[in-house]
């Protein structure tokens, strides 16, 4: 683990291996910790950089909105400061999935490729960006249980559930656990995120899609248009899984991710 210093902001992250750097960018409420089979798999080969993001982890909390091109200027900044020059494959989980988009519109250059898990091009609804709002004075007010009470059925697909109950309890402890308002300032980013679509015409970079057959978050069809709509998108379905893929079947994941990696 390092502590890097951005502007007074102390960020939290893994720099583990050597060779072609993969920068993996987690989702909403979680840290680094989602990638861990990843980590546990790639660092062999490359150089795996996996940050908490602000208000999330071991970071430092900023209270407000914490906008997704917010964060992508924090990832932009943490590589400088590793030093990494050459352009980093980004693989983001849907909230990770939407800073991606900022980070292909605000910082091109540091990208070879994009790897977008389990997320959106789409702006919210209405409906949901009030729920958002909702969820952020529920969060400063009462803290993180009822938030992550209604968000859990939705993170693991139906057959993880059954499965495997041992790690959808260790990963709600750790939604729990999470910042409340790291939390609240997250969601009122995500809240204020604008339209990607209109941009995937023109990322001329590879880009992977994958997604979860049981995400109900994220459904496949969504994930596919997205891949469609790029120059050179590609798509994965994984099986039995929900909107955690990563987490949910590893070896299916970090095999697609391989693949693609290796036709660069
Ligand atoms: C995530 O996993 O990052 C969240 O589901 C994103 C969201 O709330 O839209």
């Amino acid at each position: 683990m390092k502590k890097i210093d951005l502007d007074g902001l102390t960020m939290n992250v893994i720099d583990q291996g050597k060779g072609k750097p993969i920068l993996f960018v987690h989702g909403f409420p979680l840290d680094h910790r989602m990638w861990r089979e990843q980590r546990a798999s790639f660092s062999a080969e490359y150089r795996v950089i996996i940050p908490d993001l602000r208000g999330f982890g071991e970071s430092d909390v900023t209270s407000g909105t914490v906008s997704m091109a917010k964060f992508a200027d924090d990832l932009d900044k943490m590589l400088a400061k590793l030093h990494v020059v050459e352009p980093v494959v980004y693989c983001g989980l849907s909230m990770g999935g939407y800073i991606a988009w900022e980070f292909v519109r605000r910082h091109p250059e540091r990208l070879e490729a994009l790897i977008v898990c389990n997320s959106k091009a789409l702006p919210d609804s209405e409906d949901t960006r009030q729920t958002r709002h909702h969820s952020a004075v529920e969060l400063r007010n009462n803290g993180t249980d009822n938030v992550v009470f209604a968000m859990m059925p939705k993170m693991f697909g139906m057959t993880t559930r059954e499965k495997n109950p041992g790690l959808v309890e260790e990963f709600r402890q750790i939604m729990l656990d999470s910042n409340p308002e790291g939390m609240a300032a997250a969601q009122l980013g995500m809240a204020d995120r604008i339209d990607a679509t209109t941009l995937l015409a023109d990322i001329k970079i590879p880009t992977l899609m994958i997604a979860g057959e049981e995400d109900i978050i994220s459904p496949v069809m969504e994930m596919r248009e997205i891949a469609n709509a790029m120059p050179h998108g590609h798509f994965a379905e994984i099986p039995g899984v929900g909107h955690l893929s990563p987490l949910e079947n590893p070896v299916a994941v970090n095999d697609a991710i391989r693949k693609f990696i290796e036709q660069l």
